[in-house]
């Protein structure tokens, strides 16, 4: 089968598993993932094109985030390649690749074992900042039945991924636990200049709304 194929198919199942999610995890998500990844992979030599375009369409099919069981985020991605017939070291490197993307707390050391997990990772974060990212955060909160801020109540960096997952609290907790420190976890030059205006743009708004909250209450 050719790439073009094995593509087109992912693309199909991928589109269907998305199409109804209101957490910040839709087909739009996806796709910038992925014009992102293959804008970084372009700028470095000797990564493989056709493994961080399959980790972006793949990253969030099993999320755990998306109440699938923390197994799924290393079964589906590889699930889905066999039955697509990618061949077995595509399979494996991919589904490896899918298994290393998600942030698992402030104290936890990210450990992409492939350039290519690296990249898409670095798309991946760049989509958690800026305008959109705001955007994401809030309505993964919604969808979750999360407060939006509650002051007095101190944001915590988890040292597990099993403390990340349980964690409770507002959106805006969020943002001091996640969203600011992902500048610094960035792996390549081009996501960390990508990455800077978006990161102003959350300092911003946190700024704005913290303003705006305590003026009238
Ligand atoms: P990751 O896998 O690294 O967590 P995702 O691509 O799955 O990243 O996206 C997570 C999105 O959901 C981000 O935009 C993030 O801001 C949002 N999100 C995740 N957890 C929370 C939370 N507890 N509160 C608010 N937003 C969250
Ligand atoms: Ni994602």
């Amino acid at each position: 089968m050719t790439s073009k194929t094995l593509l087109r198919k992912v693309l199909q199942a991928v589109r269907a598993q998305h199409a109804h999610d209101a957490t910040g995890h839709d087909l739009a998500h996806i796709l910038r993932v992925r014009a992102l990844a293959l804008h970084i992979a372009r700028q470095t030599p000797g990564c493989q094109l056709l493994v961080v375009e399959l980790c972006a369409l793949l990253h969030d099919v099993g999320d755990w985030k998306l109440g699938l069981g923390e197994a799924a985020s290393w079964r589906l991605p590889g699930e889905w390649l066999k039955r697509f017939g990618a061949e077995p070291w595509l399979m494996a490197r991919v589904t490896r690749a899918c298994g290393e993307i998600s942030f698992k707390g402030a104290g936890v050391k990210d450990a992409p074992s492939s350039l290519e997990a690296a990249m898409v990772q670095d798309a991946d974060r760049l989509d958690a900042l800026g305008a959109i990212g705001v955007g994401r955060a809030f309505a993964y909160g919604g969808a979750k039945g999360r407060p939006m801020h509650l002051p007095g109540v101190r944001p915590q960096l988890h040292q597990s991924f099993a403390a990340y997952q349980i964690k409770q609290g507002s959106t805006i907790h969020h943002f001091y636990e996640k969203l600011l420190l992902l500048k610094g976890r960035l792996h390549t030059r081009a996501a960390r200049e990508l990455a800077k205006p978006r990161h102003r743009f959350l300092e911003a708004f946190l700024a704005q709304f913290l303003s705006e909250w305590s003026a009238h209450v």
